[in-house]
């Protein structure tokens, strides 16, 4: 483990059936999405979408649960989080619940501009933006109408508001060309952004997308490589991302790839969708609803049984390379 592991908490945390450790919560705060990505939601989401989101006081119950739980990192994703008005109020109120350590979001950047120095005054600890392409005509056909400098504003005011971890999402899809890679590796010369690399993993929505526009990450990998990018050591805290470092460059690339043999064995994360079902696996079948257990404070006890309960079913690992995606029609479902 590094210096940074959190061993005082240790015994505490939740184990499921394979002895996997439990210590991440992503909560989904609105299926809702002001973006169009072809790969998730091209015909936007749909107007049943944004209704009867948790709200406050049940994310303050639910997170308190997962925290007795030992979870001690909580990332708020969607849908797109930042279409919720309440979405500072809502960090705040997750940081606050003792025993939480780090919050993260997850956003497309779009109303990031104006949200940064909220964000960071709530004590967000990190924040992911999704940023496909660079160029604006691939970015506009990816997200069906956005303007890739808007989003790039989004990201520097992260940066400028003191956000302590700033990442940058790109998913890889055919057209990412190497004049493009290396534009988004030169952003991390001076600055400390993440780059990820993100393999598209195919959904119940997406097939015919997916088959015509996926990436392999071999392509970046190679790319690293020839540039002097080296791999760095993992250590068990780590998500899925294999991180590469450079001698010159102040950020950090990662690759995430789904179809990795082995990228279920480390799996550390819990998701609960923003109408508090609790999904053991992105790609799973299974959603237990806790939201009924979420409307009293008397209920604390019940909502971590039924969690412990449902941990015990966690798959073993997603089915994604059968082209089998459980009942996961879209990520905006789940967050990704
Ligand atoms: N495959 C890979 N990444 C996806 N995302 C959304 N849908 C998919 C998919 N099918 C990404 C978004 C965002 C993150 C939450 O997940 O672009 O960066
Ligand atoms: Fe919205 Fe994210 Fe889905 Fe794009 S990938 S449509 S930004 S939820």
């Amino acid at each position: 483990m590094s210096g940074a592991a959190p061993t005082a908490i240790a015994p505490r945390l939740l184990e499921d059936a394979l002895g996997r450790r439990l210590h991440y919560l992503r909560l989904s705060l609105t299926e809702r999405c002001n973006f169009r990505c072809v790969y998730c939601l091209p015909e936007g989401s749909e107007a049943a979408a944004g209704a009867d989101p948790l709200t406050l006081p049940e994310i303050r119950r639910l997170v308190r649960a997962f925290a007795d739980l030992g979870f001690w990192k909580v990332r708020l994703t969607g849908g797109e989080p930042t279409v919720r008005r309440d979405v500072a109020e809502i960090v705040r109120a997750v940081r606050e619940t003792p025993g939480v350590r780090k919050v993260g979001l997850t956003t497309n950047g779009y109303r990031l501009h104006a949200l940064a120095a909220d964000l960071r005054d709530a004590g967000l600890s990190s924040i992911n933006v999704s940023l496909d392409s660079l160029e604006p005509e691939r970015f506009r056909a990816v997200t069906g109408n956005a303007r890739p400098e808007r989003v790039v504003a989004g990201i520097e005011a992260a940066l400028a508001a003191r956000i302590p971890v700033v990442k940058v999402n790109v998913v890889l899809l055919r057209g990412l060309d190497e004049p493009e890679v290396l534009r988004f590796l030169e952003w991390t010369r001076a600055v400390p952004l993440r780059i990820r690399f993100i393999e598209l993993m195919e959904t119940g929505d997406n097939r015919d997308f997916f088959a015509r526009a996926r990436l392999e990450a071999g392509a970046v990998r190679r790319i690293l490589e020839a540039r002097g990018w080296s791999q760095l050591a993992r250590t068990r805290l780590d998500g899925p991302a294999v991180e590469y470092g450079h001698p010159d460059h102040a950020g950090l690339v990662g690759i995430i790839s789904a179809y990795d043999e082995g990228f279920c064995e480390t799996c550390n994360r819990l998701r609960v969708t923003s109408r508090g079902a609790l999904r053991t696996c992105l790609f799973g079948d299974e959603e237990v609803p806790l939201r009924d257990v979420l409307q009293s404070d008397a209920d604390r006890e019940a909502l971590v049984e039924r969690v412990r309960a449902a941990v015990a079913r966690k798959p073993a690992s997603h089915l994604l390379q059968l082209g089998r995606c459980g009942t996961t029609r879209h990520l905006a479902a789940t967050g990704g």
